[in-house]
């Protein structure tokens, strides 16, 4: 009795410190929204009047803080990040209850991450932050071969959009087996890809585990390849994937040839806790080093480069052995994010990409609710016109008809997996209204009219703009309905946030 009542006190004592001196250590273990492993992240403070100096732990690395206040009982401070050879800044703020710093943390672009609750562990005043481990530095790698994949952009599913660490071997099946029955197999969708949060640990011997939601991949890809179907998988080149499972990192020709024993077809392979371990000009040859594995691991395996577009990606993503590259950072289901990242963020690109070689502008988000069937439209009218790989990012075990409608109209994927590879670029812009084009194998032409705007309007693809003369037959792809002869352009009425996708065929 009495010593709780002494706790009681030292503890309000302790509290009613805080106000005045938030020196000391502040910690959390969490899970990661996405699931995975918890990790630990640490604020070590000093205080000296409204002044807040110190270190952050998180992500497994210390970073300095910079510019640190205490307000009352908020603090705020910013943390600097050389964001592959670019200064970014983060805003970190929180309040003090108690004993607990609620910490907001930043997330991706304008929206904001999760807020850790962390504890006080010590008043203690923390020492000098230690010195960061070195980093390692690659010498630049020889052209890695083409493997003779993805002559087309790849099509498929990827469990990540819709999922997250959801996903499991039951989901993948479940998957493969409504690839199948919808028809969506018929009109071209082949890769079962699972994303993050499949691995465990490694062995004795260095083999990576897969954990209770994979028993057995072996059986699984069987089973994927038993429907006519392909399976793909995730890693990363650093110790830890972006939700903190097992990654690749000294390990990377004992897991490629995991990867070919078990049956698997593609691997995506996220840069994320690369940064802790490698210094960033060495990407390019880290990427090649897993290029090289699949190479010699025994079986042809699709090669997905994820790192943002960062550090140049899109220029040596085809020399790493990549067969395609993502551009930006990740896609979310909704009109901001996916018409940024489709109109504004692949400018410039086309010229990288060729059969064998795609921009990646991220995974579709086409029926998972958060656009419209006309925002869906276009979503998979850009993503075709920008030769991208289509991977569907939805449940496809419970679709909507307009949402398999979208995904398997096929005169929409026949652009997308036209063989001229050639991807499309902006012809015009005026306003909120856009056209896009790309040129086909058969002389024709792919040519996407676009309305960003919030009301309907009169879109023209010109003639002069397309450098197209004589003239064509027009084909509308989503009415599946021919519109007479285009001579020096063609006008739609393309409702908000809408396209009309046609195709112009020479005449006979
Ligand atoms: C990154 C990738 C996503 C997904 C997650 C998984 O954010 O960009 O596509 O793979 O990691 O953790």
């Amino acid at each position: 009795m009495k010593l709780s009542v002494l706790l009681l006190a030292s503890s309000l004592f302790a509290s009613a410190l805080f106000g005045a001196d938030l020196t000391g250590k502040w910690s959390v273990t969490s899970t990661p929204p996405n699931g995975g492993p918890p990790h630990e992240t640490t604020l070590y403070l000093i205080q000296q009047g409204d002044l807040l100096t110190g270190y952050l732990f998180s992500r497994n690395q210390n970073e300095p803080i910079e510019h640190g206040k205490v307000t009352g009982s908020s603090i705020s401070f910013e943390i600097v990040r050389d964001n592959f050879g670019e200064k970014r800044v983060s805003e970190y703020s929180g309040t003090i209850e108690g004993d607990t710093l609620n910490l907001q943390m930043p997330g991706w672009e304008d929206h904001k991450g999760p807020v850790f609750h962390l504890q006080h562990v010590s008043s203690e005043k923390p020492g000098a932050m230690p010195e960061p481990p070195k980093k390692v530095s690659l010498p630049a790698a020889k052209p890695v071969p083409y493997n003779g994949l993805a002559k087309t952009p790849p099509m498929g599913w990827n469990s990540w959009n819709k999922f997250a660490s959801k996903v499991s071997d039951r989901l993948v099946r479940e998957t493969a087996d409504a690839m199948v029955a919808s028809g969506m197999k018929d009109a071209g969708y082949i890769y079962v890809n699972i994303d993050d949060t499949w691995e465990a640990g490694r062995d004795a011997q260095g083999n990576i585990q897969t954990n209770s939601k994979f028993p057995d991949m072996k059986a699984l890809a069987d089973y994927v390849h038993s429907k006519g179907l392909k399976l793909g998988i995730y890693s990363s080149p650093g110790p830890k994937t972006c939700a903190n499972y097992e990654g690749s990192y000294q390990h990377e020709e004992q897991d490629a040839k995991t990867y070919a024993g078990w049956g698997i077809d593609y691997l995506k392979y996220d840069w994320c806790s690369a940064s802790q371990v490698y210094d960033y000009h060495s990407m390019p040859a880290v990427y090649a080093k897993m290029g090289e594995a699949l190479l010699h691991s025994g079986r042809l395996i699709v090669y997905s480069l994820c790192q943002y577009g960062v550090f140049h990606g899109p220029q040596w993503g085809a020399s790493a052995g990549g067969n395609l590259w993502r551009t930006t950072g990740d896609i979310q289901d909704s009109w901001k994010s996916m018409s940024h990242i489709g109109f504004d963020l692949q400018l410039n690109l086309d010229q990288y990409a060729k059969p064998g070689h795609w921009n990646d502008p991220d995974m579709l988000e086409i029926g998972n609710g958060g656009m419209t069937d006309t925002e869906y439209r276009t979503h998979m009218s850009l993503w075709s016109l920008l030769a991208a790989p289509l991977l569907a990012g939805n449940d496809l075990r419970h679709m909507s008809k307009e949402t398999l409608a979208i995904l398997t109209n096929r005169e929409v994927i026949a652009v997308d997996q036209d063989p001229l590879g050639k991807e499309a670029t902006r012809v015009s812009k005026d306003g909120d209204l856009e056209v896009w084009a790309r040129p086909l194998e058969n002389g024709g032409e792919a040519v996407g009219l676009f309305n960003r705007g919030a009301t309907t309007a009169t879109v023209t693809a010109r003639g002069a703009d397309l450098k197209l003369t004589g003239s064509y037959k027009i084909r509308d792809l989503w009415a599946h309905a021919d519109r007479g002869e285009f001579k020096d352009q063609y006008s739609a009425e393309v409702p908000s946030h809408g396209v009309v996708l046609i195709r112009l065929d020479r005449g006979r």
